[in-house]
């Protein structure tokens, strides 16, 4: 047996709960890994909710992403490049119920991690990294572009921008004005969400480049879609990751379907253990804090990750 958080129906933080599960046997290719580290996404709340219609049966366990090391290894089961897998291996990876002590899930979820990368940092990077690289790939951008990028703040904000900047573009991030000092030490002008945006990216693009933006990339809902469109960027230059019906409505390019590749998180960690990619770890709970761990993250108010270690 070990301990996972679930919920058996949808609600608010009270609905989780710390059990005993059973540990269950692995299939083949499948890897067991003991739980390092766990991020906090997005997608938790939504699906715990019920904002998100998930075909889940209940009781569901909650986490997307997690990192941790190898405990035991199924039949067939390698890493992607067809190495082999061994007990012990420092891994990170993805699948639902990553936040506990123990998960299940297919080799080809989880990548190899370098030594010098500590679990929070490791599994707070899966879906933002993921994520980022396939935004990237829907919606190239690269040398001399001016980007709009909404919700710069967020995890997937903070590695998209890191990436687009290593890419030659430059990126004008919407944040709340707290979250300006860190966007700015990797790179990014910040600027503020809310009423005027328009008025206030329009004057700052003016000073960069070639003075208008090239690329709008909205990890938030709504807003830099609009302003995006407003500002007469084509629409094949704009693309999303969250506020879907908005996507449709304005018909700009949506990033999902998503590819998850292990070999893009590799990609990822070798950055991270170059010293070229930052994740900053806004606090780490314990599994018994999970639902202070929730509320923190709900709230928002920090810069970076919320991680559980079990
Ligand atoms: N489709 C997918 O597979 C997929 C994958 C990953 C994420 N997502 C979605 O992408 C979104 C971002 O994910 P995330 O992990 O980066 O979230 P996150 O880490 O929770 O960050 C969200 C950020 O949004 C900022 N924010 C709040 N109101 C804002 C506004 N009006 N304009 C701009 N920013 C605002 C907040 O910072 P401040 O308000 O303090 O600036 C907060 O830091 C979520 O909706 C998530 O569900 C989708």
């Amino acid at each position: 047996m070990s301990r996972a958080v679930i919920y058996r129906e949808p609600g608010g933080i009270e609905v989780l709960a710390l059990v005993e599960v059973p540990d269950s046997a692995l299939a083949a290719a499948q890897v067991a890994v003991t739980i390092g580290a766990a991020g906090l996404n997005p997608f938790d709340t939504k699906a715990r909710s019920g904002f998100l219609a998930l075909e889940i049966p209940f009781p569901r366990r909650i986490g997307m992403e997690f990192a941790g090391a190898i405990e035991s290894v199924g039949v067939g089961a390698t890493y992607w490049d067809g190495a082999p897998i061994r007990v012990g291996d420092p891994v990170l990876g993805w699948g639902l119920g990553g936040i506990a002590e123990r998960i299940v899930v297919p080799a080809s979820q989880i990548a190899r991690l370098p030594l010098s990368i500590g679990a929070e940092v490791a599994a707070s990077l899966p879906t933002a990294a993921l994520t980022s690289l396939q935004a990237l790939r829907v919606l190239p951008v690269g040398e001399g572009e001016t980007v709009l990028l909404g919700g710069a703040a967020g995890a997937v904000g903070i590695v998209y921008a890191q990436l687009a900047i290593a890419r030659g573009a430059r990126v004008i991030g919407t944040a709340s004005v707290g979250k300006h000092d860190f966007l700015r030490s990797i790179g990014v002008v910040p600027i503020q969400y809310g009423e005027g945006l328009i008025d206030r990216v329009e004057a700052v693009s003016k000073t960069l480049g070639e003075g208008r933006i090239t690329a709008v990339q909205d990890n938030h809902g709504r807003e830099a879609l609009d302003v995006g469109v407003a500002l007469g960027v084509p629409r094949d230059r704009i693309s999303g990751i969250a506020g879907y019906g908005a996507i449709a409505e304005l018909d700009v390019l949506s990033v999902g379907p998503f590819v998850r590749d292990p070999k893009d998180l590799e990609e990822i960690t070798m950055r991270v253990a170059s010293g070229s990619m930052t994740i900053p770890i806004a606090a780490t709970y314990s599994l018994e804090h999970v639902g202070a761990a929730f509320a923190a993250f709900e709230a928002a108010h920090a810069v970076g990750k919320i991680v559980i270690i079990p």
